[in-house]
């Protein structure tokens, strides 16, 4: 259901839950003091109690109100990538954040939306947390429809139309005097190299030490159909593929896009299509580069086929 930007200011303030708009993908949103939504957030959405929450600002002195010390080249980063699909995991003095949020962690990701009306809510009701609004397992929803699907028609939704990159967040972490990707996201390694002077190490999400992104280790993004990563399209089985390659006739094409950008912003409503077309198997085309925006794309399609 769609609601106007006075009825989502009014559901947040009565600690009710919606779903708003990000340049990413869609949000499922409460406010950061209210732990009663918080708990709404968790029991809607399946989510395991130990994936943290992402806290929504609307300006990096917010941030201030929280940390405990600032990671190095802090401002630098939010100067240049925020209001962007940037969240950066800081240490929070203990006890400001409730640790539902935090999943008992020392630490909080925050960030700062590019979308006009998450940005004026953040700034009517304070800080949100807001994990992506799908259903635990389920691809991220890109659209208010996608919202719609996992929570029902009636389930209040805040329209700001096609989120234009269609991919999560990159998540940057402090450790060992770099900062580093703990989760692939919109926002490439290399465009942080001027910046920060190094292109910052992908954290290998899977590795069986303590997980520094807890997110990563829960199957993800997967549609009911099995993907299928490697060897040659059948004919008559569905792709996922490329507008300029030659497939199999007969078999129904799903397309990515010619560029990363485009099949960031495709990748979720394809996969979402695969269920709803009821293809129980598809073949993925995984022949593209190996860097860049790409990265996430492939680390996405092999979560989503649980590789
Ligand atoms: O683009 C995005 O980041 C979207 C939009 C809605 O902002 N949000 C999003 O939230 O993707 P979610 O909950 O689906 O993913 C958040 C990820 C999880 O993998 C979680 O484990 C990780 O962030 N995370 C949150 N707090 C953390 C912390 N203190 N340390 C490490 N990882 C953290
Ligand atoms: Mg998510």
């Amino acid at each position: 259901m769609k609601i106007s930007f006075l009825q989502a200011c009014a559901l947040l303030q009565d600690k009710q839950v919606i779903a708003i708009p990000t340049e990413t993908v869609y949000g499922l949103a409460a406010p950061l003091d209210s732990e009663e939504a918080i708990e709404k957030i968790f029991a809607l959405k399946n989510r395991p109690a130990k994936n943290p929450l992402i806290i929504h600002v609307d300006s990096a002195e917010q941030v201030l109100d929280f940390a405990q010390e600032l990671p190095p080249q802090f401002h630098e980063l939010t100067e240049a990538f925020w209001p962007g699909p940037l969240t950066l995991v800081i240490p929070v003095r203990s006890g400001v954040i409730s640790s539902r949020v935090t999943a008992g962690l020392p630490s909080a990701a925050f960030r700062m939306p590019a979308h006009h009306l998450t940005q004026q809510l953040l700034h009517h009701i304070g800080p949100l947390v807001a994990p992506s609004a799908n259903l635990s397992g389920r691809p991220s929803p890109t659209t208010p429809e996608h919202v719609a699907s996992d929570f029902g028609e009636d389930f209040p939704i805040l329209d700001g139309g096609h989120c234009t990159q269609g991919m999560e967040s990159t998540i940057l972490y402090f450790i060992e005097d770099q900062w580093a990707i703990i989760r692939l996201g919109a926002l490439p390694a290399e465009v942080f190299r001027p910046l920060l002077g190094y292109e910052p190490r992908i954290h290998q999400a899977d590795s069986p030490q303590a997980p520094l992104c807890p997110g990563q280790l829960f199957r993800h993004y997967a549609p009911q159909a099995k993907l299928i990563l490697s060897g040659d399209p059948l004919p008559g089985r569905p792709i996922v593929g490329f507008a300029e390659r030659a497939y199999p006739a007969g078999s129904p094409v799903l397309y990515l896009g010619p560029s990363a950008e485009e099949a960031a912003y495709h990748l979720y409503d394809i996969l979402r299509q695969i269920d709803a077309r009821q293809f129980t198997e598809v073949w993925v085309d995984m022949n593209f580069p190996d860097h860049g925006l790409w990265l996430t794309i492939r680390e996405r399609i092999k979560k989503a086929a649980g590789a």
